[in-house]
Parts: C-alpha cells; sequence; structure tokens
C-alpha cells in the first residue's frame, strides 16, 4: 500500500497510541488525515506540532450517535473521503467486577465497542470507494487472553477481534485491508495510574510495527513477544493453564489495577 494521498481517519488521534500512528503515517509520507477526540486543546495542538500537514480536526465522542453522524460528514466534506481508518479510541475501568460503577461498565462498552462498529458503519460507505484502504482496529492483548479486573475491558476487545474478523470476511470483495492490532502495556496517558511492575512498550515503537503489519498485508499484529503467541495458544486449547497463570498473579494484580482507570 501507498500511504501518500491516502485520506486517513484515527479516533483518538491526539494521544498516546493514536498520535503515534499519526506521526508514523506521517513520518512514511501521508499528508491527509481526519482526527477525532473529545477535548478540543489536544486536538488544536496538533495544527501546531506538525504545520505541513492536512488537518481536519474534529471535536467528537465515538460513542454518541450524533458525533458519529457529524464526524463521517466531516470527513465526506473536509477531507473529501477515506481510504484509512484507524479505530483507536478507547478508555479503561479496572475493578473487580462488583466494584466496577454502572456507569464505567456502559461507557467502556459505548466507546470501546457499540461507538467503534457504528463509526465504522457509517464510515463503510467511503471506504469502499478507496482503490487502496485499510482499517486498523486496536484491540489488546486481553481481546485474546482475558484476566481478572479487566473482565469488561477484555469483553470490549475480543469484541473488536471478532468484529474485525467478521468484517474482513464480510467486505472480501472490497479492496479494503482490514487488520486488528493487540497492544500490551504501553506507556501512554492511559496507563498513568496503572501501577505497573514491569518496563511498558513505547507507544512510537506499537504505531511502527502496526504501520509494517499493514503494509506487510497482516491480518494480527500482537505484542508481548513470543511466549503472548504461546499463551495464547494455551489459553484456546487448554484454558486451565492460563486459569492457573491467573491464580498466581490474582493478589498482585488486584492490587496494582485498583486505581486504574482512564475514561
Ligand atoms: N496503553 C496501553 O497499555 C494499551 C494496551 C492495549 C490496548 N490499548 C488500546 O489502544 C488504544 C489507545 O490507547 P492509549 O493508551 O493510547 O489511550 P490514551 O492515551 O488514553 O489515548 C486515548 C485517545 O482516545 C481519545 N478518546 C478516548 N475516548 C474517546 C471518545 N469517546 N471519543 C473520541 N475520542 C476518544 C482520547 O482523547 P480524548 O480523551 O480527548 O477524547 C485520546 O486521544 C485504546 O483502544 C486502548 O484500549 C492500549
Amino acid at each position: 500500500m501507498d500511504l501518500i494521498d491516502k485520506k486517513i481517519v484515527i479516533t483518538g488521534g491526539s494521544a498516546g497510541i493514536g498520535k503515534s500512528f499519526l506521526k508514523e503515517l506521517i513520518k512514511r509520507g501521508a499528508n491527509n488525515f481526519a482526527i477525532i477526540g473529545r477535548s478540543e486543546k489536544p486536538l488544536e495542538k496538533l495544527t501546531q506540532e506538525f504545520p505541513d500537514v492536512n488537518f481536519v480536526l474534529i471535536q467528537g465522542d465515538v460513542s454518541a450517535l450524533r458525533d458519529i453522524e457529524r464526524i463521517v460528514l466531516m470527513v465526506e466534506k473536509h477531507l473529501g473521503g477515506a481510504d484509512v481508518l484507524i479505530n483507536n479510541a478507547g478508555v479503561v475501568s479496572a475493578g473487580g467486577l462488583e466494584d466496577i460503577s454502572d456507569e464505567d461498565i456502559i461507557n467502556q462498552i459505548n466507546i470501546n465497542l457499540t461507538g467503534l462498529i457504528l463509526l465504522t458503519k457509517k464510515m463503510m460507505p467511503l471506504l469502499k470507494e478507496s482503490k487502496e484502504g485499510a482499517i486498523i482496529n486496536v484491540s489488546s492483548g486481553l481481546g485474546y487472553i482475558a484476566m481478572p479486573f479487566y473482565s469488561v475491558y477484555a469483553a470490549t476487545k475480543a469484541g473488536v477481534r471478532q468484529f474485525s474478523d467478521a468484517l474482513r470476511r464480510e467486505f472480501h470483495m472490497y479492496p479494503l485491508h482490514i487488520m486488528t492490532v493487540y497492544p500490551t502495556a504501553t506507556d501512554t496517558p492511559m496507563m498513568k495510574n496503572a501501577d505497573m511492575d514491569k518496563e511498558m512498550d513505547d507507544p512510537d515503537m506499537v504505531a511502527k510495527e502496526s504501520i509494517d503489519g499493514l503494509l506487510n498485508g497482516e491480518l494480527n499484529v500482537v505484542f508481548g513477544g513470543e511466549q503472548r503467541e504461546k499463551d495464547i495458544k494455551t489459553n484456546f486449547e487448554e484454558p486451565l493453564k492460563i486459569d492457573e497463570k491467573a491464580k498466581a498473579a490474582y493478589d498482585n494484580l488486584k492490587q496494582r489495577t485498583k486505581k486504574h482507570r482512564a475514561m
């Protein structure tokens, strides 16, 4: 895929992994972006940081139907179409199921999954027009291997994984590469309160390897190394072995996830 001249839409492109996607794509010659986020300031900052780039900056919430409709209209009118959609915006609220507020449960599902599906649905007419397009859905390692205290988040990310695969099979007749990215703990604002006990991945590395994956035609870009790949296989074939690992990590995880909330 040639990235130059592509019209690229990034949800949550104003911070973290989404912003790293933006930087990586600019490095590789892309110049036309629509960036979506709820807060205005970080969006506006992008025009100062990248003065030579054509931006359509859209303040909006991917979980609000009205905003989604406005986002698609603005992309059509001001970006002139869409070749690549990067569904990256996401939130997390960790904790025991009984402790997570009802509101956080609803909002995690609405932002991470329902909003992603609705935005993709409404962007599809534009993406189908592309001669060489792509959809990159950002899931999570927890979308493959669920862990205690991330039950709701993991459910949304597993949903993203299945949505991606179904979409690719449903729209196989279009020149759209549909792929999924599975980061593990990555050093972004989302992880500020996560109390990690190991080093996190660099978001620029996550974006670089994901774009390499796109250019190589990969379907899944999984982070976390060989062990992660092995664990995914074990989780599928012998889930009780992963249950044992989760049991061993339980107390530590319970403690560390107490304050992990980025909504
Ligand atoms: N960091 C990790 O360790 C990690 C690991 C696995 C997967 N992921 C996934 O990677 C993606 C990016 O995460 P990140 O760590 O970069 O998060 P982040 O640092 O918190 O950045 C999230 C971005 O999404 C935007 N956003 C959040 N909710 C939104 C909404 N309702 N509508 C529109 N924009 C919204 C935020 O801007 P506003 O707040 O201004 O809206 C921000 O630009 C997420 O899907 C996350 O689940 C992250």
